[in-house]
């Protein structure tokens, strides 16, 4: 057979033939530069291919090049503090002096090959292992122990196993059949990692935002998805979720948005401390970048290759957050290589399978027990952005996201607007993780944690609809018991569930703090309500003092909080007695 050649390229699309012997998604080297690609479509001799490169500059006739396998990715120690493209490439070591972060055909490992790792086996030679054992340890960032497991498929008796300094590609073990082991393997990345069986989800990933914390709260291994139209806060909540959430593991996937804010990322980043450990957030993240001005085949491959990272790291028993930032502009990628390939669309020019491969997504992440004779505990928690045009939640990846998605944090435009940040509509929004985390919520956070969420909600609701007869009648014509919840449900939007992300102290708040702060606001409104039984009349009510103590407790640094809750608890006390 005649070696394939390109006989059309199209933006992200080429051609080839003779290619017809191809695998579907065998991955490709195309033409001189040799640029990555994957072949999508097979149609007699003919292949087609989505290039993860620009393809401007590539000529007709010029060579393709199989490589037998698909897109791979290597896994192993490296992994946490890299910054890759969307097909795994290393993107400091691709920045060109122009500023554009890749070369084309550049084919940089994602692991590091020259790094060497200090491996300490966990088993003797003569033990037999299977799919997911571990083999021993490397510590890969201070703070996370690298546990180095049997690739999946993989068993046997462990000939030989050596301790000492290696490289990601030596060999660190042999098996009886001569099999090697090594501190890294490949895996194909839109394959889902293998597991023991999957676990319900019991204890809550701790956001640090109080509307999610308290409202609406996900657990470890669930998954979230958070529409909202331009400006919602898609992108602050991501990034704050990034920051300060608590997980073992965060992967931060920048997909198809603009390239200033994942610039931003990286500044940023770089500089943050954990506040827990003191160390740079950076020993506990990768970064996945491939903004708008990256070539789109590769913005799908992003989230596949942020997917397979995460569940790496929770096959060694840890728990990974995925914070996709947007999911809406992967499924434009989806839809512009659906366009150029001429399949039938479907609704709004989405391909038909669209929902299907999003379902697909969502559920590689859970919370399960590995494979491996001493399995281990992992989740692979998944939140991410959703940008519906124009803000209507009534288009194909908000409503296919809704239909596999275990919680909803839905923004609003108005609440934006009005400056009331993170802008989630607390009546659009649910979470079906209430009562899978109610349990550690109770123990960890307060015994009535579950009354004061309900109470929250309920104040809320309350409030929306005596501010509806207020527009009607005028809030002096309200009797005062409802004005004490018109003031009660603007003390929780402002200081419970309003929560700045640029001030130092109020961008993350503990779930001791969101405790206090619903404690604090049930106290109000029960003293309240006992001043006006009493006959204190609502506006004897010294509310200005309540709500300086309420903005005190929210932005207090940690040292000071306790003593910022006591003040609260006797201004409060007070407030009736004039
Ligand atoms: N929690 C927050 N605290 C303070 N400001 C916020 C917060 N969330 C969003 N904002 C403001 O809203 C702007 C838009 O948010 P962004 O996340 O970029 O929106 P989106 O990604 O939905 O387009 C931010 O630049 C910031 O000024
Ligand atoms: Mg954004």
């Amino acid at each position: 057979m005649s070696e394939p050649r390109i006989t059309r390229v199209a933006g992200a699309i080429a051609e080839a033939e003779p290619l017809g012997d191809a695998a579907l998604y065998e991955l490709v080297e195309v033409g001189k530069k040799r640029l990555l690609g994957e072949v999508i479509r097979i149609d007699g001799d003919v292949a087609t291919i989505q290039v993860f490169e620009e393809t401007s500059g590539v000529g007709l006739e010029e060579p393709v090049r199989r490589t037998g396998s698909s897109l791979t990715t290597r896994l192993g120690p490296g992994l946490l503090g890299a910054i890759l493209d969307g097909i795994g490439r290393p993107l400091e070591g691709l920045a060109d002096r122009s500023g554009n972060f890749i070369a084309p055909g550049a084919t940089l490992p994602t692991l590091d090959p020259e790094a060497r790792w200090s491996f300490v086996p966990s088993i003797e030679s003569g033990a037999t292992l299977s799919s997911g054992d571990v083999l021993g340890t490397v510590e890969e960032r201070p703070g996370l122990i690298h546990r180095v497991m049997v690739p999946p498929g993989m068993a046997g008796r462990v000939a030989d196993i050596q301790q000492g300094t290696f490289t990601v590609s030596d060999t660190i073990a042999t098996l009886d059949d001569g099999s090697p082991l090594r501190l890294s393997h490949p895996w194909p990345i839109r394959e889902r990692r293998p597991m023991g069986r999957r676990l319900p989800g019991d204890r809550p990933f701790i956001t640090g935002q109080r509307v999610f914390d308290l409202l609406f709260p996900v657990v470890e291994g669930g998954s979230v998805a958070v529409p909202g139209g331009f400006g919602t806060g898609k992108t602050v909540i991501e990034q704050s979720l990034a920051k300060y959430a608590k997980a073992d593991v965060m992967v931060y996937i920048g997909c198809g948005e603009r390239g200033n804010e994942m610039a931003e990322v990286l500044h940023d980043f770089g500089r943050l401390t954990d506040p827990v450990t003191g160390r740079s957030i950076m020993d506990r993240t990768i970064l996945i970048v491939n903004t708008s001005n990256m070539p789109v085949a590769a913005r799908d491959a992003s989230v596949y290759l942020g997917m397979t990272i995460a569940e790496y790291y929770r096959d060694m028993g840890y728990h990974v957050a995925i914070l996709a930032d947007s999911l809406s502009r992967w499924a434009e990628a989806l839809r512009e290589i659906a366009a150029r390939l001429q399949e039938m669309p479907g609704e709004e020019g989405y391909p038909t399978y669209l929902a299907n491969r999003m379902s697909r997504l969502y559920e590689r992440a859970g919370r399960v027990e590995s494979e491996g004779s001493a399995p281990r505990t992992g989740a692979v928690t998944f939140i991410t952005a959703v940008s519906p045009p124009g803000g209507d939640f009534a288009e194909p990846v908000t409503q296919a996201s809704l239909r596999v998605v275990g919680a909803l944090w839905a923004l609003d435009a108005r609440l934006a607007h009005q400056r009331q940040f993170p802008a989630v509509d607390w009546d659009s929004s649910y979470s079906l993780y209430v009562d899978g985390s109610a349990d550690w919520f109770a123990s960890e956070g307060g015994a009535d944690w579950a009354k004061l969420r309900t109470e929250t909600i309920r104040l809320l609701q309350r409030d929306r609809e005596l501010r509806e007869i207020a527009g009607l009648v005028g809030v002096d014509a309200l009797e005062d018991d409802d004005r004490l919840v018109l003031e009660g449900a603007r003390i929780a939007r402002e200081f419970l569930i309003g929560q700045n992300a640029f001030h130092p102290h109020d961008a993350f708040s503990t779930v001791a703090k969101t405790y206090h702060l619903a404690r604090l606001l049930w106290a109000f409104m029960q003293t309240g309500s006992e001043a006006l039984s009493s006959g204190v009349g609502f506006e004897k009510l010294d509310l200005a003092a309540v709500r300086v103590a309420f903005g005190a407790v929210k932005t207090a640094p940690p040292d000071a909080l306790d003593e910022r809750i006591a003040e609260t608890e006797q201004t409060i006390a007070d407030m009736g007695a004039t």
